[in-house]
C-alpha cells in the first residue's frame, strides 16, 4: 500500500502584521528582520480564533481540493504546539467541527517538525490498513506564546494553518508511483532547553512564553535537515537532481538557502512563503505546499522534498510523489 496524496488546503488569519507595524513597538526595523531572516509579514490570529479554527479551515479547503465529504476521512492528524487547550486534543475539535464522529483523531507534537511528523504517522497507519483516508494537519497561533518585549523572538513567528488529504491505495511501491515513498524522523532532548515554552500543566500552570537560543538553533538546523535529507536519499536512491520542488519548514530563509545550497538543491525549486507568513511551526510546510499547488508548481507527478526541524530537536524529511 501507499499512501496518496489526494488534496492540499490552508487558511491564514485575516490580521497582517507588518514589520514596519513590529518596528512602530518594540527596538526592531524592517531592514534587520528582513536581512536576518527573510520574514516581511506575518498573519495574527484574531481575538476569539483558535488553533481550532484554524485548522477546520485548512482542513475544509484540503477536502474541497481532494473532491471529497469529510465523512471519507477516518483518521486526522494534527500537529501543533499550540493546542486551544490543555486537553483534550484540538484534533477532536477538528473532527467535530468537520462532523465527523467515527474513526480517530489526536494531536501530536513536534514543534516546527510537527508536520514531517504528523505525515509519517498517518502513513504508517495507512500503509498498515488501520485507517483507509486521513487529514494530516499543522495549526499554530504561535502570536500566542511570544513575549511580545522579546524581539529576538516575537518577529520571527505567525499563525496559519496548512493540511493534506492521504488515501491508501495499493501500489506496487516504485518510486515513480504517486504517494509518500519515505519519511525519517529524528530527535535528540539534550537540545530541549535551545528552544522551548518556560510554562505549562505540570510544571507552572501557566501557559508560558517562547524562549529560544537563536544562534544555538541556527548552528545545528542545517546539518540536522541535510543529514535526515541524505537519509531519504539513500532510502529511495533519489538524488537533488530528481527533486522537482523542495518545499522546507520555512523558519528563516537564511536556513533554507544555506540547506538547498549545501544539498546542490536549485534555488529555483525552493518555495519560499516565509516573507509573508513567517515562522509558523507546524502550519508552515501545508501552508507553503498548499501555495504552490494552487499557483501551479507543483503539479501530478512531481517529487517534492518536505523537511523540517524544531524544538526538542526534533527533525525529520518526507519524500513524495505528488
Ligand atoms: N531587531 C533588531 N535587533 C535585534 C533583534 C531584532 N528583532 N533581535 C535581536 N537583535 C539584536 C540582538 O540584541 C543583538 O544585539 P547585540 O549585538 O547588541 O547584543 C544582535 O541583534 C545580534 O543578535 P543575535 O541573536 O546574535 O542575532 P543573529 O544574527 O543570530 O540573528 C536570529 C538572530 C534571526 C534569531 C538567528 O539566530 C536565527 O535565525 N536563528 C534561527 C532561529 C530560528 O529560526 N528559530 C525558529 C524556530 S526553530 C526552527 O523553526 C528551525
Amino acid at each position: 500500500k501507499r499512501s496518496v496524496v489526494l488534496g492540499c488546503g490552508s487558511y491564514l488569519p485575516q490580521k497582517v502584521l507588518t514589520n514596519a507595524e513590529l518596528a512602530a513597538r518594540i527596538d526592531t526595523s524592517d531592514e534587520w528582520i528582513v536581512q536576518r531572516t527573510g520574514i516581511r509579514e506575518r498573519h495574527i490570529a484574531a481575538e476569539g480564533e483558535f488553533t481550532s479554527h484554524l485548522a477546520i479551515n485548512a482542513a475544509r479547503a484540503a477536502l474541497e481540493h481532494a473532491g471529497l465529504h469529510a465523512q471519507a476521512i477516518d483518521l486526522i492528524v494534527l500537529a501543533t504546539s499550540t493546542p486551544d487547550n490543555t486537553f483534550p486534543a484540538t484534533a477532536v475539535a477538528v473532527q467535530n467541527g468537520l462532523g465527523i464522529h467515527h474513526g480517530a483523531a489526536f494531536d501530536l507534537q513536534a514543534v516546527c517538525s510537527g508536520f514531517v511528523f504528523a505525515l509519517a504517522t498517518a502513513d504508517n497507519f495507512l500503509r498498515s490498513g488501520a485507517y483507509k483516508r486521513a487529514l494530516v494537519i499543522g495549526a499554530e497561533t504561535f502570536s500566542r506564546i511570544l513575549d511580545w518585549n522579546d524581539r529576538g523572538t516575537c518577529v520571527l513567528f505567525g499563525d496559519g494553518a496548512g493540511a493534506v488529504v492521504l488515501e491508501a491505495q495499493d501500489q506496487p511501491g516504485s518510486s515513480s508511483d504517486r504517494g509518500v515513498l519515505t519519511t525519517h524522523l529524528r530527535s535528540d532532548g539534550r537540545h530541549k532547553a535551545k528552544l522551548f515554552v518556560d510554562g505549562g500543566p505540570s510544571t507552572t500552570q501557566t501557559v508560558g512564553h517562547l524562549r529560544m537560543e537563536g544562534r544555538e538553533v541556527f548552528k545545528h538546523a542545517v546539518g540536522m535537515i541535510t543529514d535526515v535529507i541524505v537519509d531519504a536519499f539513500n532510502a529511495t536512491g533519489m538524488t537533488a537532481e530528481d527533486i522537482d520542488w523542495f518545499i522546507p519548514h520555512q523558519a528563516n530563509k537564511r536556513i533554507i538557502d544555506a540547506s538547498a545550497h549545501k544539498l546542490h538543491i536549485a534555488p529555483q525549486k525552493v518555495v519560499l512563503t516565509v516573507d509573508q507568513h513567517g515562522n509558523t511551526s507546524a502550519a508552515s510546510i501545508p501552508l507553503a505546499l498548499a501555495s504552490a499547488v494552487k499557483d501551479g508548481r507543483v503539479k501530478k507527478g512531481d517529487l517534492v522534498l518536505f523537511e523540517a526541524m524544531g524544538g526538542g530537536f526534533t527533525w525529520g524529511s518526507a519524500l513524495v510523489r505528488w
